[in-house]
C-alpha cells in the first residue's frame, strides 16, 4: 500500500518507520528541509531506541523516503497521515495551526480520492475541521473530488514507540466509511493478526478516546500522589499501601507508582487540552483540574524536602541530581520534574550538578553555559563537593548504590529519592537521612 505521512517528527517517524518495515511503500514529509537532510542521510534527530536501525534498514530496502515535496507527497499514497505537532496554545487548547496547513496543502494538490487520517492528537471536532480545510480549497480550485477524514489517534510510549505501535492494545479508528475501514484494515493488517485489535467507532469518539485514555493514567499518578501525600502526614508507607490496593485487579499495579509528578509531552498537554475542550463545552471537569493540580504541586515536592533538610538554607549549597528527562530511556526533557527543581535551586542560590545517562545536550540546549550547572559524564562525578543527591528519574542505572560512600561523599547526608527507589531501612542504616514520596518520614534539618 502506499502511504503518505506529514511530520517526521516523533510520532510521524515511527508511524513510517514500522508501517514500511511490514512491506508497505513510505513517503513520509516536512516542511524542514535540515530534518528531511538529516533523515535521507539515515541521522534519526530523536533518541528512541530501535528508531535508527529501522529507518535505516527500510531506507535501504526503498520502502521508506523522506521529501519536503508537498505536491509529491499528496500524489503518492491513498492514505494521508497527519502527524505534525499540536502544541499547547496560551490557553491550553491545542493549537492546530500544523494540522490544518497540511489540510490546505492536501485539498491544494489531490487529483483523486484520497483518505486522510489524523494521527496527531487534536481535539474533538478537528477532523470536521481538517474536512472544511480540504473542500475549501477543492472549491478553490473549482475541482470536485472525493476524500474522507478519519481519526487514528496513537497511543505511543517514549522509550517504547515501537514495541507500543507493533504491539499495542488496540488500534483505534474513527469513521463511518465502509471504503476507509477496508483501506485501514489493509493498512494495519500485518499488526493486526494475533487478535482483532481494530476498533472501529464514531470519528468524535475516537478523537475522545485519545484524551480520555491520558486522562485516566494521569488521573492514577495524580490519585496515587494524593495518597502518598497523605501518608507522610499520616506516618503511613505509600509503597505498601501501593501494594495493598494493586493486589485487586480492578486496581492493578500497574502504572500507579507515586514519583515527583508526570512530565512529558503529552500528559501535561493533552490533560491541559481535555480541560479546555471541557470548558468550551460549558462543563466543569472537576477531577481534569484536581489531576492537573495536584500533578504542579507534586512537582514541587523535591525542593520543599531540601528546604525541610536545609532549615530553608539553600543559597550556597551544591545540589547533585541524578535524573533529569522526564522518564528513563529518553532525552526528553519537556515538563520534567527536575526542570522545576533546578530552576527553583538557582532562584534560592543554589548550585546543581547534574547526571543523566541521555539527556545531558538536551539540558545544555535548554539552559546554556552557565556558572550554577555542572553536567557531568558520570554519576560519581556529580556527588564531588554535593551538600545534598536528589533522585528525579528512575534510570535503572540508578537502582543500586553504595550507601557508605555515598554518605562519606556528600556533604551533609542526604538522599532524596523522587521515584521510590531505595529501601528505606537500607539507606538510614549506611547513616544518610532518607526522604521519599509518601514515606511517612518527618524530615529533620542538618547543619551543613
Ligand atoms: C504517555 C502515554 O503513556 C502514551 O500512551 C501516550 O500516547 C503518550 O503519553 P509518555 O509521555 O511517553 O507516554 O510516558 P509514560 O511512560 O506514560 O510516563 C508519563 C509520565 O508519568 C512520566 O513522567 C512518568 O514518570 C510518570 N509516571 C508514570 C508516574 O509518575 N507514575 C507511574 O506509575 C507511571
Amino acid at each position: 500500500m502506499r502511504i503518505t505521512i506529514f511530520g517526521s517528527g516523533y510520532v510521524g517517524l515511527v508511524t513510517g518507520a514500522c508501517l514500511a518495515d511490514v512491506g508497505h511503500d513510505v513517503v513520509c514529509a516536512d516542511v524542514d528541509e535540515q530534518k528531511v537532510a538529516r533523515l535521507q542521510a539515515g541521522d534519526v534527530p530523536i533518541f528512541e531506541p530501535g528508531l535508527e536501525n529501522l529507518v535505516r534498514q527500510n531506507q535501504k530496502a526503498g520502502r521508506l523516503t523522506f521529501t519536503t515535496d508537498i505536491a509529491e507527497a499528496v500524489s503518492f499514497g491513498i492514505l494521508q497521515f497527519i502527524a505534525v505537532g499540536t502544541p499547547s496554545d496560551e490557553d491550553g487548547s491545542a493549537d492546530l495551526r500544523h494540522v490544518l496547513e497540511v489540510a490546505k496543502s492536501i485539498g491544494r494538490h489531490m487529483t483523486e480520492y484520497r483518505i486522510i487520517v489524523d494521527k496527531s492528537t487534536v481535539p474533538v471536532g478537528t477532523a470536521s475541521k481538517v474536512g472544511r480545510a480540504v473542500a475549501a480549497e477543492l472549491d478553490e480550485r473549482g475541482v470536485a473530488l472525493e476524500f474522507d477524514v478519519c481519526s487514528n489517534p496513537e497511543f505511543l510510549k517514549e522509550g517504547a514507540a515501537i514495541e507500543d505501535f507493533s504491539r499495542g492494545s488496540r488500534i483505534v479508528v474513527g469513521t463511518d466509511s465502509e471504503r476507509v475501514k477496508f483501506a485501514m484494515r489493509e493498512c494495519y493488517g500485518p499488526y493486526n493478526r494475533q487478535q482483532e485489535k481494530l476498533m472501529f467507532m464514531s470519528v468524535r469518539s475516537a478523537e475522545l478516546t485519545k484524551y480520555a485514555a491520558n486522562a485516566m493514567l494521569a488521573t492514577k499518578i495524580s490519585f496515587i500522589n494524593e495518597i502518598a501525600n497523605l501518608a507522610e502526614r499520616l506516618g503511613a508507607d505509600v509503597e505498601e499501601v501501593r501494594r495493598g490496593i494493586g493486589s485487586d485487579p480492578r486496581i492493578g499495579y500497574h502504572f500507579i507508582y507515586p514519583g515527583c509528578g508526570y512530565g512529558g509531552s503529552c500528559f501535561p498537554k493533552d490533560v491541559k487540552a481535555l480541560a479546555h475542550t471541557a470548558k468550551q463545552a460549558g462543563y466543569p471537569a472537576e477531577m481534569i483540574h484536581a489531576v492537573e493540580r495536584i500533578n504542579a504541586r507534586q512537582k514541587s515536592k523535591l525542593f520543599e524536602k531540601l528546604c525541610l533538610a536545609f532549615d530553608g538554607k539553600l543559597a550556597g549549597k551544591t545540589i547533585a541530581l541524578w535524573g533529569l528527562s522526564f522518564k528513563p530511556d529518553t532525552d526528553d526533557m519537556r515538563e520534567a520534574p527536575s526542570r522545576e527543581l533546578m530552576e527553583a535551586l538557582w532562584q534560592a542560590g543554589a548550585r546543581v550538578q547534574a547526571y543523566d545517562p541521555e539527556a545531558s545536550d538536551e539540558c545544555r540546549r535548554l539552559y546554556g553555559n552557565r556558572d550554577d550547572l555542572m553536567l557531568a559524564e558520570r554519576r560519581e562525578e556529580v556527588l564531588e563537593g554535593a551538600h545534598a543527591l536528589v533522585v528525579c528519574t528512575e534510570w535503572k542505572a540508578f537502582r543500586t548504590i553504595d550507601f557508605e560512600r555515598l554518605r562519606d561523599t556528600l556533604l551533609a547526608p542526604v538522599l532524596i529519592d523522587g521515584r521510590n527507589l531505595y529501601q528505606p531501612d537500607t539507606v538510614k542504616a549506611a547513616g544518610l537521612g532518607y526522604y521519599a514520596i509518601g514515606r511517612g518520614d518527618s524530615i529533620q534539618p542538618v547543619l551543613a
